[in-house]
Order: structure tokens, then C-alpha cells, then sequence
């Protein structure tokens, strides 16, 4: 500092117009690296609104062709299915048949984008059973890893042949990135993809999805989802995943993981994808609703804080109103 009064070194000048902020905007976000997830319910006629997620609905057949189609134009880099059956049964039956509803969607989603986007299908049986787990239960009640394995397997044939572009298994059952490469190239889906949700933790935040999905789970999934407290096992289920064959690794969720998702980044050279969920989406939609905090610019914090930390790809359900945003 001068005559130790003032300071030489002003940071705040990089900061004086609009111009000048924006040339030296180290992260942006882009419609590319947005992944809208869709909702689509079985035997609806109209799209469903899901109550603690305003703005979100459950699709109908005909609605998500919609969204989808939006989306392309939009130049969103995909869009990531859910299927929600009419009927759930103890072993998912729903998920393995190729006229189930999350098949079907895939189907209908490729018809409509082609490959204008990245058509993405979760891969996990909790939308498929009724106790609504990730996998089939053994008799004394717990998830039963390797008979979960062999379903898996059955769903991404049945995704693969409906056409999706990436599966993203979503279960967290060991080995399960394995299964799905085994048996994809086993069928001659060696184009197929798989976006491992790799470290994926037992949160609150995915309390709207559970209606979302009209799940019917009780209890938790912390014998199989990762403790929030730890950071390091992350990097080990990444490494897992990879080794197993994955083309892209997931962290979620996003917000309360930043320091995961960086470390992750840091760790492997395949895209790095983080998941935006539903409690954090609705969080900032009720305190926008109650004139708490500013929506447009919470959203865009958001999902660049997220760009910040390392994600290549962002799945969030602004995907589309920040793009179209972004047009603008
Ligand atoms: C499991 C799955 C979940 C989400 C995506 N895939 C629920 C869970 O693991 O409990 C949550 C997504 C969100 O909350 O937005 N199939």
C-alpha cells in the first residue's frame, strides 16, 4: 500500500461495468450442459402437477413428447426419463417390459429428438416396487444386492433396445455399472452408454421426488446410499465405477456436495455430471414464492455454482426456462 494508506492492488476495477464483468466471467452455463429429468406417469391423459414441486409436472405420453421437442429446440444437452407405472409389485416388473412405461417413453422420446439430444433413462427400480426400494428385497426385508443385479441387467436391455442414449443407473448397488456394460455388450449395445450415478448420498432433499415418482417408501436407503458425512468413499465409488466401465460419473445431489463434485473433477477425466434435485429446486421455488429471495438470479447462482465446482453437466428441472432464458 502507498504511504501505507491506500491500496495499489484493486480487484473492485474488474468489477466496475457490466462489460467488464462479463469478459472476465470465469464459468458459464450453457444449454448443452443442462439435462432436463422428466416425469412420465402411466395412463395419464393430462400431465399431473406435483404439489411440492411447483412447475413440475407428471408427464403424459403426449406432454413429454411436448417437453421433449422443447427441449431439442432449446439446445438442452438431453433429457433423463422416469417412468411412473400404474401398478408397482414387489420385483418391478414394470421396469424389464418393453411396453413398460419408462420404455415407452424412451421410445416416444427418440421418435420425436432422433438424436437432436441426449435421450438419458434412469436405471433403478424404485418407481417399479411397490415397498419402493432400489432393488428386490430378500424375505427378512433387506435390499438384496446381487438377485437387484441380475434385474438390472434385464433393464438396460430393455433401455437399450427402446434407444436410449445413456443409461443411468441410479440404485447404488455394488457392482451394478458392471452388470450393465456386461450385459449391453453382451447383446451388441456396445454404442450404449452409461452415466453411473457414482456417488450418490442418502439425502432429505429428495423428499418432492418421492411424490414426484408417487413412491411409496418407508424408512430410509442408508444401507445402500452414502452417508452424508463422508467425502473419501465418494472417490472410491467413482473409481469403482469407472474401472466397472462407465462413460460419465454423477454426484448428487449438488448443493450441499460442491466439495465432492470438485473433488471428483479433480480426480477423473470423464465428464462429470451433477444432479440439481427436487428438495433443492423446491426450496428455492417456496422462498421465491414467499418473496424471500430473488427466483431468476437464485436459479442462475445455482446452477453456476454447481458449473464452478466441476460439473460438465448439470441435471436440473430449470433446464429449460434457464435456456430459454439464455436466448433471450
Ligand atoms: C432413484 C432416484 C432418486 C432420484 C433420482 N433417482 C430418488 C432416491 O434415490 O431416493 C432423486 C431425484 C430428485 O430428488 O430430484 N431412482
Amino acid at each position: 500500500m502507498r504511504d501505507g494508506a491506500f491500496p495499489e492492488i484493486r480487484p473492485r476495477r474488474l468489477r466496475t461495468t457490466p462489460a467488464i464483468r462479463r469478459m472476465v466471467s470465469e464459468t458459464s452455463v450453457e444449454p448443452r450442459q443442462l439435462v432436463l429429468p422428466m416425469f412420465v406417469a402411466e395412463g395419464l391423459t393430462q400431465p399431473r402437477e406435483i404439489s411440492s414441486m411447483p412447475g413440475v409436472v407428471q408427464h403424459s405420453r403426449e406432454s413429454a413428447r411436448k417437453a421433449v421437442a422443447e427441449a431439442a429446440e432449446l439446445g438442452l444437452g438431453g433429457v433423463m426419463l422416469f417412468g411412473v407405472p400404474e401398478h408397482k409389485d414387489a420385483t418391478g416388473t414394470g421396469a424389464v417390459a418393453d411396453d413398460g412405461i419408462l420404455n415407452v417413453a424412451i421410445r416416444d422420446a427418440r421418435t420425436e429428438a432422433g438424436d437432436a439430444l441426449v435421450v438419458m433413462s434412469d436405471l433403478c427400480l424404485d418407481e417399479f416396487t411397490d415397498h419402493g426400494h432400489c432393488g428386490v428385497l430378500t424375505a427378512d426385508g433387506r435390499v438384496d444386492n446381487d438377485a437387484t443385479l441380475e434385474i438390472y441387467a434385464e433393464m438396460a436391455l430393455a433401455q437399450a433396445r427402446a434407444g436410449a442414449h445413456l443409461l443411468g443407473p441410479s440404485g447404488m448397488m455394488d457392482g451394478q455399472v458392471g452388470v450393465i456394460r456386461k450385459a449391453l455388450d453382451g447383446a451388441g449395445f456396445t454404442d450404449t452408454g452409461v452415466l453411473a450415478y457414482a456417488a450418490k448420498y442418502a439425502s432429505a432433499f429428495y423428499g418432492p421426488f418421492r411424490e414426484a415418482v408417487s413412491s411409496s417408501l418407508e424408512g430410509d436407503r442408508r444401507t445402500y446410499q452414502q452417508d452424508p458425512a463422508n467425502g473419501r468413499e465418494a472417490l472410491r465409488e467413482v473409481a469403482l465405477d469407472v474401472a466397472e466401465g462407465a462413460d460419465m460419473v454423477m454426484v448428487k445431489p449438488a448443493m450441499g456436495f460442491l466439495d465432492v463434485v470438485a473433488s471428483v473433477r479433480a480426480a477423473v477425466d470423464v465428464p462429470v455430471a451433477a444432479y440439481n434435485i427436487s428438495g433443492e429446486y423446491s426450496m428455492v421455488e417456496a422462498a421465491a414464492a414467499k418473496g424471500w429471495i430473488d427466483r431468476d438470479a437464485a436459479i442462475a447462482e445455482t446452477l453456476l455454482s454447481i458449473r464452478r465446482a466441476g460439473a460438465d453437466v448439470v441435471l436440473t428441472y430449470w433446464a429449460s426456462e434457464y435456456a430459454a432464458r439464455l436466448a433471450h
